[in-house]
């Protein structure tokens, strides 16, 4: 969709994914994890950003990237409010090239809104901004209701576009908003691309 659509559903409030919270799914993994390496993390379409101030709060240097101007206005000024400190930065993650590349990607709702006919830039946009090694951590919506934005995916279709560039170390179904219980599931994986691939931490947890 493009940037136009998406200033338009924050211009006129029609923000029906807004939570007003990180997702439950990131909040409990990053309770769960308090071993593992922090390091930068992009947030691409991180909305008004709670879940970049969610991973900054867990010790990440958060960065949060998005289409729309008012997102970017909106989540900057709340994390000012929060007494926080995040980078929001205006940017197409499927286009632009990253400002620099990072140790996290965490997606939550952007693969869903992008145009299904998108993805296979999807996938190569987690590849280009990732750092060699970078691990790619994933809320995937599975059910949702047509027409889109939100598209659903199917584990499937995520196996077939991610394996050849990705190792799985986890994947699990999470905690979520009321709404959405039972619809999302979570994949946790390392970019694998030219590198030798590490042995899984867990599957199927
Ligand atoms: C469904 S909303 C989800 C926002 C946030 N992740 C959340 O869950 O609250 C999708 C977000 O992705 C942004 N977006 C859509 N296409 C994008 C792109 N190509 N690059 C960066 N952001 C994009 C939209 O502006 C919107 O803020």
């Amino acid at each position: 969709m493009s940037r136009d659509f998406w200033e338009h559903r924050y211009q006129t409030q029609d923000m029906r994914w807004e939570k007003g919270e990180p997702s439950p799914g990131l909040v409990d993994f990053l309770a769960t994890h308090p071993e593992l390496p922090r390091g930068s993390v992009a947030v691409p379409g991180c909305g008004t950003g709670h879940d970049v101030r969610a991973l900054v709060k867990a010790g990440f240097e958060g960065f949060g990237f998005d289409i729309a101007p008012s997102a970017i206005a909106l989540a900057e000024e709340k994390t000012q409010i929060a007494g926080m400190f995040a980078r929001f930065t205006l940017a197409d993650f499927l286009h632009d090239e990253p400002p620099q590349k990072f140790d996290w990607v965490f997606e939550h709702t952007l693969f869903c809104a992008i145009q299904p006919s998108e993805r296979e830039e999807y996938v190569r946009a987690v590849r280009r901004w990732l750092k060699p090694g970078g691990h790619y951590l994933a809320v995937n919506y599975f059910l949702c209701e047509p027409p889109g934005p939100p598209w659903p995916t199917t584990r499937e279709e995520l196996m077939e576009r991610f394996t050849p560039h990705f190792e799985l170390l986890a994947e699990w179904l999470p905690r979520s908003y009321e709404s959405r219980t039972g619809k999302e599931r979570m994949f946790w994986w390392v970019l694998a691309d030219g590198h030798q691939r590490t042995a899984a931490i867990a599957k199927n947890s």
